[in-house]
């Protein structure tokens, strides 16, 4: 399915660049079309006579200048996917930091984030390096695909995490890529664009993650909440040009820098602050994870093991934030529930979005959404309406939920 798949591949100067010669081939014989970017530290670790003829293409440097400008607009057009491998701690801390000062990373400026494959490589103090670490977290935020690690000895001898994956898995991720850029073509495409000035100025108040309920000082109720939605939905908003706030449980998804974060870790607490910075937003979106009940008693010290009792765990019911914010919300505000449900039963998603107060609900099914990169859901409409989706990428799925909410801002406003 899907339309040509052209794989643009940069190799930066890692010892690892030796294997981009069987990659390309790998990739050819998969049935993608390949073009090469060296970068000057990478040219004397690999052949480029080689990546020439395996690639079937001339492969670009920054030897001629004077077509460097005509390069970056015309590979970036022409990519599918960008595949930068191996990604030096160098090149990866210049994409984290917007600099464009070779081909190689001009075209990580010009090409979308969510087209950006990075396998990098580097020996483990430089892969353990904080600012590496960092620079790593700021570009997945961004929707960049960066690759894991592997682990094996390192071409400077010594063992450990740091060592570019096998050329074969590489291989596989970057057709998963291209798969799923296919599979969003046209529902990811949401006319965000025609409508940001109704949210320049805006406020968008997001729920994300899991709530943690204490049943002792160490132990917790929790669930398997990521926060991916949550920070895909942050990310779409603030392109909108919306100030943002993030009400975070205790979930390992970094957020977008840009956004105001608020972290909590019960329910009572996350109730809290939905309900303090409420009043002053335009929109608010409850993507939390929020658990229904908590420990009773929760026990002051940590419970020990004894062989013959059972231990009781006595629930009680959370406060329904969700409920509480529909019932004071006004006129003017957007409120957009999720409803997760175990089968496929949207009727009960209704029947929620219009007892809690919410113009909109999400439905999702449970097999198809927590914890995972993609989603298939249903949207429903306190005006009316119900469009169900077909599998897609929880950024997808966040630009799209955005795009609906905002139309609908845009109606209260007219
Ligand atoms: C033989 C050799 C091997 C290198 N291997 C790596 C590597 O595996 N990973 C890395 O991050 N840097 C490695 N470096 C350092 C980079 O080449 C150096 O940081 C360079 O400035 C990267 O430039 P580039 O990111 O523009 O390609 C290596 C250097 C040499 C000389």
């Amino acid at each position: 399915m899907g339309g040509a798949r052209r794989v643009l591949v940069g190799v930066t100067g890692g010892i690892a660049a030796y294997k981009v010669p069987p990659l390309v081939r790998l990739l050819r014989k998969s049935g993608c079309e390949v073009k090469v970017v060296l970068t000057a530290a990478a040219k004397p670790l690999v052949g480029a006579e080689a990546l020439r003829v395996l690639s079937g293409n001339p492969v670009h440097t920054d030897d001629n200048p004077a077509r460097y400008d005509m390069d970056h607009i015309r590979l970036s057009e022409w990519a599918s996917v960008y595949l930068i491998c191996p990604a030096t701690a160098n090149t990866i801390a210049k994409m984290a930091a917007g600099i464009a000062d070779n081909l190689l990373t001009a075209l990580t400026l010009s090409i979308p984030e969510e087209k950006i494959i990075v396998a990098p490589a580097m020996n483990r103090v430089m892969w353990a390096n904080k600012a590496t670490l960092t620079n790593v977290g700021v570009l997945t935020s961004r929707g960049v695909t960066v690759l894991p690690v592997g682990e094996g000895e390192l071409a400077c001898g010594v063992r450990g995490p740091g060592r570019m994956i096998e050329i074969d898995e590489i291989a596989k991720r970057v057709v998963e890529l291209m798969d799923k850029i296919d599979r969003n073509d046209g529902v990811s495409a949401v006319d965000i664009d025609a409508n940001t000035a109704t949210f320049k100025g805006k406020t968008v108040l997001i729920s994300s993650g899991p709530t943690e309920e204490p049943i002792d000082p160490v132990r917790v109720i929790t669930n398997k909440s990521s926060g991916k939605m949550g920070a895909a939905l942050a990310k779409a908003a603030l392109a909108t040009g919306a100030r943002v706030t993030v009400v975070s449980g205790p979930a390992s998804e970094p957020l977008p820098s840009g956004v105001e974060v608020v972290r909590v870790k019960t329910a009572a607490e996350m109730a809290a602050a939905m309900g303090e910075r409420f009043a002053s937003a335009d929109v608010c979106v409850m993507a939390a994870a929020v658990s229904d009940y908590r420990p009773a008693t929760p026990f002051h010290s940590k419970i020990h093991r004894s062989e013959k009792e059972n231990i009781t765990l006595e629930l009680t019911p959370n406060p329904d934030i969700l409920a509480a914010l529909g019932a004071v919300k006004t006129p003017k505000q957007i409120l957009v529930g999720f409803s997760l449900e175990s089968g496929d039963d949207v009727d009960r998603a209704e029947a929620k979005m219009r007892k809690k107060g919410c113009d909109m609900m999400v439905f999702n099914r449970a097999d198809t959404a927590v914890g995972g990169s993609d989603t298939v859901m249903t949207l429903l409409f306190a005006d009316g309406g119900r469009e169900a989706f077909p599998k897609m990428s929880k950024t997808a799925a966040a630009e799209l939920i955005l795009g609906k909410a905002l139309k609908r801002v845009a109606a209260k406003v007219a």
